[in-house]
């Protein structure tokens, strides 16, 4: 049955609603710096099932919990002082952050950084949210309607991207309306989320720390904090389709439009969209139905803000195959052609 999705506009009454909302067990989708998620009490298995059930997200694809980071409502940049320890105490009440998770939570907490580490005994979240792991992947998000939430709620909440699973990503709250209106309950609008790409996820366990997922925070900032390199684990998404890959939701198809998705492209097929980086030459241009450009510039920062936006846009215009450009894998690069890689993967 439909559920009546009430739409706020961000402000304190909105933080309000949303927590009180959170605390009764409903859905309730707002944005973060990265993207748009869809939260639910982490510490109520009914409303995690409900949150599953609305994405029609696999149930062994476990959720990260997200965690407050302290009480203030201007967390802009790195976030006030205090705002990283208030999370890492947040962090430290669900899992055991060891050394390498300390010293990377103090340099990019709150922010588009999730730490995967094992979680305690006495953690509050169930077993359905972390899909029957012993670990549990956490985060303090950066964006000041995300931190207000969490401060006002007073708990962590697991929060997927606010889309349908295996589809693009929501970087505003449109996009939420169009994958979700109807399968949940409050959608607070803050917004276009300003990264445009999700978080970075880390494993740190037994003195190892390994990449599970590109995002937010480069990989080279994550080494520069660690001062040592730091390797990408393996996915289903590469060659042979592990059946357990470290980071249970990174299977092959995965953000991935109605249209086909085509990678690397240097020239552009009759009927074709071009998602372009850079210049673009005027053979391309001519050749493409339509032509959306992640940063004439070649900004891999523009770029990712631009991301799940332009597909969706390509998406809504018909394109039934867009043609991506190179994205050089520098900077934020790595965690674009990662996402544009599960989406161009075999349905
Ligand atoms: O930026 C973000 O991280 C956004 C915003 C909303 O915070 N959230 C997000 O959540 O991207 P989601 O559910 O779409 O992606 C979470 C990723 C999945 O690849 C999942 O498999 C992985 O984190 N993950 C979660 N818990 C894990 C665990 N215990 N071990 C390994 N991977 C885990
Ligand atoms: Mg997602």
């Amino acid at each position: 049955m439909a559920l009546a999705t009430a739409i706020l506009r961000a402000g304190p009454g909105a933080v309000r609603e949303a927590a009180a909302a959170l605390a009764a067990g409903r859905l309730v989708a707002f944005p973060t710096e990265t993207v748009y998620g869809l939260a639910a009490d982490a510490g109520d298995d009914a409303a995690v099932a409900k949150l599953y059930a609305a994405k029609a997200r696999p149930s062994f694809n476990p959720l990260i919990a997200h965690v407050a980071s302290g009480t203030a409502i201007d967390g802009h940049g790195t976030g006030p002082p205090g705002a990283a320890a208030a999370a890492i105490a947040a962090a430290g009440r669900l899992a055991r952050l060891n050394a390498d998770a300390l010293q990377l939570a103090a340099a990019f907490w709150p922010g588009p950084l999730t730490l995967v580490v094992p979680k305690l005994p006495a953690c509050p979240v169930g077993s359905l949210a972390t899909a029957g792991l012993d670990t549990i992947a956490v985060r303090a998000p950066n964006h000041p309607v995300a931190r207000a939430i969490l401060a006002a709620f007073a708990g962590p909440v697991v929060a997927p991207s606010a889309n349908r699973s295996g589809g693009v990503s929501p970087t505003s709250a449109q996009h939420v309306i169009a994958d979700l209106a109807g399968r949940i309950d409050m959608i607070i609008d803050g917004g276009t989320s300003p990264m445009g790409i999700e978080s970075t996820v880390v494993a740190c366990r037994d003195g190892h720390v390994a990449l599970l997922r590109p995002g937010g925070i480069p990989r080279a900032d994550v080494e520069r904090v660690l001062g040592h390199p730091v390797a990408i684990a393996a996915t289903a998404g590469d060659s042979h389709g592990s059946p357990r890959p470290q980071a249970p939701g990174m299977l092959a198809s995965h953000y991935a439009p109605r249209a086909r998705v085509r990678l690397n492209a240097v020239t552009v097929a009759a009927g074709e969209g071009l998602l372009a980086f850079g210049p673009v030459g005027p053979e391309l241009a001519a050749a493409a139905c339509r032509v959306l450009n992640l940063s004439v510039r070649g900004d891999t920062v523009e770029a990712a803000a631009n991301l799940f936006g332009h597909l969706r846009l390509l998406d809504a215009a018909g394109v039934t195959s867009i043609a991506v450009m190179p994205v050089p894998e520098e900077g934020l690069g790595e965690a674009i052609n990662d996402r544009l890689r599960h989406a161009a993967a075999p349905r």
